[in-house]
């Protein structure tokens, strides 16, 4: 049986669904900080069963002892932590505890119930701005925020962990690109509880009606229409890799490190196209400045996945596009109509 951290969230769920198609066996541990517990009746309408889950969290030691004495669990895919780059500059020390002592809290535990299998969740951030690209996994790591700082440190502490008992532990540091899109059943998508921090979601929410305008962050990057551009990958594509990446471990030890993109980048202004054309819904957007910290350009050479893992990215813009509007107008809308009638 398979712990997955973080299994109501964005990632987390499409990955459950992915996991349910192949009939792996899996239990979420999740805090619903960043999630609804609705999600797990949703992902049931996908899979014909509700996921089994257990609410807490990954920095609750006993709790973690207690799961793995009561459930068989051989593998972990440990998702949860928190994730705005922004939040992190203002919340540092939250983002160190929740990602960092959680996952040591929970390596720990493993390791006491002799489970040494892991798939962890990081992020192209770590490659900080890339001098060239397409971005290779031997390519120079930096953080310049505590969010990526998180990462990178996570990515060393696995490092170390796995060096410090040879040929036991199997460890994945999956550096996802720009997930986006939502499972095509339109059930379960990307649900954030706030203001959009990022593009898709924010597109999604403007062509929606439910925010007036864009705000495309800068046009002068040296890029062929201006705008920033990115690796978007569909989040179904993502959770394949994740499928991937555990039968990987399955048949080898180690330490393993691979990107998980598409290899193709995109605009702001294309994905807004993209995202008119899916909705037949008009995006406006005004042009302002370029929100601090962004690259210019950030896209993946997904080789090292394919040859390793025999994996690749299937679904291109339109597609992300389409499942994140079959999302964003129907179960979206209801569940923020929800939130708002709750609210008063
Ligand atoms: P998400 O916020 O939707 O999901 C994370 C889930 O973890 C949430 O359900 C949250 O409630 C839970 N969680 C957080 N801290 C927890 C704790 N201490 N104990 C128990 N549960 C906890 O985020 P996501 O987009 O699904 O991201 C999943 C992972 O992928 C994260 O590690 C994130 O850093 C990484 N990642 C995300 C992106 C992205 O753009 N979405 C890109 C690269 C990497
Ligand atoms: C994409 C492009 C923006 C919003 C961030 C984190 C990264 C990772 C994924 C987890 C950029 C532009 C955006 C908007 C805009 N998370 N944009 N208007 O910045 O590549 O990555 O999320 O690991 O750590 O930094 O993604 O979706 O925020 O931005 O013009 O309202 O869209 O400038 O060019 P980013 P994003």
């Amino acid at each position: 049986m398979i712990l997955i951290t973080g299994g109501a969230g964005f990632i987390g769920s499409h990955t459950c669904v992915a996991l349910a198609a192949c009939s792996e066996p899996f239990l979420i541990l999740d805090h619903f900080g960043n999630s609804r517990r609705s999600v797990l009746e949703r992902m049931g309408r996908i899979t014909g069963m509700v996921p089994p889950c257990i609410e807490g969290d990954i920095r609750d030691a006993g709790l973690l002892r207690r799961i793995f004495a009561q459930y068989p669990i051989t593998e972990v895919i440990h998702f949860a932590a928190l994730k705005s780059v922004g939040e992190s500059v203002r919340e540092a020390l939250r983002y160190y505890d929740n990602n960092i002592a959680g996952t040591v809290t929970l390596l720990q535990a493993m390791r006491a119930a002799n489970v040494r299998s892991m798939v962890f969740s990081s992020s192209a951030t770590v490659y900080g701005d890339p001098a060239s690209l397409p971005i290779r996994e031997d390519f120079p790591l930096s953080a310049t925020n505590p969010y990526g700082q998180t990462k990178l440190m996570m990515e060393q502490v696995l490092a170390d962990t796995s060096a410090s008992e040879p040929g036991q532990w199997r460890i994945a540091r999956l550096r996802y690109f720009n997930p986006v899109g939502a499972h095509e059943s339109g059930l379960i998508g990307e649900d954030p509880q706030d203001v959009p921090n990022n593009l898709m979601p924010y597109v999604a929410q403007v062509a929606a009606g439910q925010r007036p305008c864009l705000s495309v962050f800068g046009n002068d990057y040296p890029t062929p229409d201006g705008t920033g551009t990115r690796d978007y990958i569909h989040v179904m594509d993502l959770a394949a890799g994740h499928v991937a990446a555990l039968r990987y471990l399955r048949q080898n030890m180690g330490l393993l490190t691979v990107n998980l993109g598409t290899g193709r980048p995109v605009s702001v202004l294309e994905m807004v196209r993209s995202f008119e054309k899916a909705s037949g819904r008009p995006v406006p957007y005004a042009v302002v400045a370029r929100r601090p910290g962004d690259v210019a350009q950030c896209w993946a050479d997904p080789g090292l996945a394919e040859r390793l893992l025999g994996w690749k990215a299937e679904l291109d813009v339109d597609r992300m596009c389409a499942d994140a509007w079959r999302w964003q107008n129907g179960m979206a809308r209801s569940l923020l109509e929800e939130s708002a009638l709750a609210a008063h």
